[in-house]
């Protein structure tokens, strides 16, 4: 997978971009949560009328599992490869993922065993799986909705809180009055959040 990688001094940002992003969407989002952090940040593999994603959909909210559950197999190997060949324990990433690849990160948090257990989701929406069991109480996640979204409504976005949580997740939620784009007030609640609970996990 393409991806680019600048290191830093400071925390480990992971970031996975919405659709028709690329490795280079977030790195000022993750410059404003930690300007000296150390930056991995993939482009989805996935081709949608030239846009990049993280995994197939059949339209607007229409997603192809078994893609997900391929592409969550292929990220998560060159997240491992890429950590292990740069010397970074896998635990000490904290995910930021926006949109699409909020919800990629979600569903591998949920449905792999992985230490990847820290994340920042921007907008992110429950992809409507079907769940695993699996316990998450090692799980720190922070989420995002906007009551304007026109992508993501409410009810699927408390779906995945609540299904985060029933799991056993720590969850941290911040509604703004937005839509889907990503907004200064919600960073900066996210920052605090890495500042004063995830960094010191
Ligand atoms: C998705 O496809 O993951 C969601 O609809 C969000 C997006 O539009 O990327």
């Amino acid at each position: 997978m393409d991806y680019l990688f600048e290191e830093g001094t400071g925390r480990h940002l992971l970031l996975l971009h919405g659709t028709g992003g690329d490795e280079t969407s977030l790195v000022s989002v993750a410059r404003l949560l930690d300007k000296e952090a150390t930056i991995l940040s993939f482009r989805g593999a996935v081709q949608e009328q030239g846009m990049n994603r993280f995994f197939k959909r059949n339209g607007l909210n229409q997603f192809d599992y078994q893609s997900l559950d391929e592409e969550s197999d292929r990220l998560l190997a060159e997240i491992y490869r890429l950590s292990e060949e740069k010397g970074i324990d896998i635990a000490d990433w904290v995910i930021v993922g926006y949109s699409n690849g909020a919800n990629i990160a979600a569903y591998f948090m949920m449905e792999r065993e992985t230490r990847l257990d820290k994340a920042i989701l921007l907008h992110p929406m429950s992809l409507g799986h079907k769940k695993s069991a699996r316990v998450l109480a090692d799980k720190n996640i922070w989420l995002s909705f906007g009551e304007g979204d026109p992508i993501v409504e409410k009810a699927v976005f408390e779906e995945l809180v609540t299904n985060f949580r029933e799991q056993g997740a720590n969850v941290a939620v911040e509604v703004t009055e937005t839509g889907h784009q990503v907004a200064m007030p919600e960073l900066n609640s996210a920052k605090k959040w890495l500042e004063e609970q995830a960094w010191n996990l």
